[in-house]
């Protein structure tokens, strides 16, 4: 295991009506608010409404800044930041899926320097690998997550889009990491089939990413990481016969959590190829992550695993059950395992079928080596993926 720091400082409220917490836990950072959420799912869902009462009867002020899209875009954080820059918010608060959660960090970010948020994003400048602007400071941020997928509700990453230049990139920080997150799997319920499974795909992307890059000798991560993997597969079944299923839901949302706020990681090194060569397929058009991840790890895992079978055939076995004694043989069990399972839980597609112009894949390609790669000219994991070779693997899922 290689040496490491974990760093969690997030309290968690974790239960059904847990929610109703909100407004007694924000008094503790302030009386002026910035409560930042999608554009519809939590007007309609009527959690919105909860959640502004919990808050007002807590004697808070309240400013709802209601216009947060999918892949959350630079220009809306900047008019955001803005306003609670202006009307001097003290905190800022979340309530929605990982786009929001992320939308709210970059918001808290811009509110106190005052700058775009694309001067923090890799690659600002096109062609370049451009320095990140540190991120110091940021209002205190509470997260309260409707949709189970990212681990953004405890984690200190946000994920922006300058829809502009098309460029998808992270920003990180010890400053944003939510001061308070109250998961409250209830408010997953309303979550429609589709989103519930790419959130599954992309919580089981978080914990393979790793697992399958870093080193083999963490030995306490790999058990934990094995058992949140199958933890997802078996509850995404329940949750989508049975949305408001909640010992169901609660698993889903709490191993969203774990999965992506450092423990299921640590001492393990590792990378995450398959994020870097997704974000510009929904920094492009638009699409959503987790189905973006499921349609490109088949391509991916095929384009690699014959560099390290082992670690393949540990998660066929120790995950799928896979019999097979042979690496190899049990490595391809494994890639057909996860193929089976997102078929069976309907993330399984192509590229084409989002809608992705087929001409459009060299310059995505090129977009995943220069943010992703940080300008090193290629992504790091099992093995160096270079612009050829991430253009194999979107051809490989184009049809
Ligand atoms: O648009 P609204 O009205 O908000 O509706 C949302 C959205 O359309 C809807 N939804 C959310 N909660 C709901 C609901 N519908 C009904 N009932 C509810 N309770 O679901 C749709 C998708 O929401 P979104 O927030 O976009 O999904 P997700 O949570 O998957 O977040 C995706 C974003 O997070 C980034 C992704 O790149 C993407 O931009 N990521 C953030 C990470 C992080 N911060 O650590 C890591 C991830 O790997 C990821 O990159
Ligand atoms: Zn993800």
């Amino acid at each position: 295991m290689l040496n490491f720091q974990l760093h969690m400082p997030t309290r968690i409220l974790f239960g059904a009506g847990e929610v109703e917490k909100a407004g007694e836990e924000a008094a503790q950072y302030g009386r002026k608010l910035l409560l930042v959420t999608g554009r519809t799912a939590t007007k309609k869902t009527g959690v919105l409404d909860r959640v502004v009462r919990s808050l007002q009867t807590a004697g808070l002020e309240v400013l709802v800044f209601d216009r947060i899209e999918p892949n959350p875009r630079a220009a809306t954080i900047d008019e955001g930041g803005r306003i609670a820059r202006e009307a001097k918010c003290n905190a800022v608060i979340a309530l929605g899926g990982g786009s929001v959660m992320d939308a709210a960090k970059a918001i808290a970010t811009v509110a106190v320097s005052n700058r775009p948020i694309h001067e923090y994003l890799a690659g600002g400048q096109t062609g370049l690998w451009k320095e990140l602007l540190p991120i110091r400071e940021a209002l205190p941020v509470i997260t309260i997550p409707t949709l189970a997928a990212t681990g953004s509700e405890a984690n200190s990453i946000a994920v922006v889009t300058n829809w502009e230049t098309k460029e998808k990139a992270s920003i990180s920080g010890p400053a944003l990491f939510p001061v308070v997150a109250i998961l409250d799997p209830e408010l997953t319920y309303t979550v429609p089939a589709s989103y519930t499974a790419d959130g599954c795909a992309d919580i089981f992307t978080h914990l393979y990413e790793g697992y399958l890059t870093g080193e083999g000798n963490a030995h306490v991560q790999d058990e934990i990481t094995e058992g949140l993997m199958r933890t997802v597969i078996r509850f995404s079944r329940t949750v989508l016969d049975d949305p408001t299923n909640y010992e169901a839901r609660a698993a889903i949302l709490w191993a969203s959590t774990l999965a992506l706020i450092g423990i299921a990681g640590a001492g393990r090194g590792g990378s995450f190829p398959l994020h870097q060569m997704e974000h510009p397929l929904s920094g492009h058009y638009d699409i959503s992550h987790g189905r973006g991840l499921a349609i490109l790890a088949p391509a991916y895992f095929r384009h690699v695993y014959r560099d390290r079978p082992e670690r393949f055939a540990r998660m066929g076995r120790r995950v799928f059950g896979v019999q097979e004694t042979d690496d190899l043989k049990a490595a391809e069990a494994a890639i057909a395992a996860v193929e089976a399972w997102f078929a069976e839980i309907g993330v399984a597609g192509s590229l084409k079928k989002q809608g992705i112009p087929r001409d459009a894949l060299a310059r995505m390609a090129a977009d995943a080596v220069r943010i992703g790669g940080r300008g090193n000219g290629f992504i790091p994991g099992i093995r160096e993926l270079r612009e050829p070779d991430v253009l194999a693997i979107y051809e490989a899922c184009y049809e």
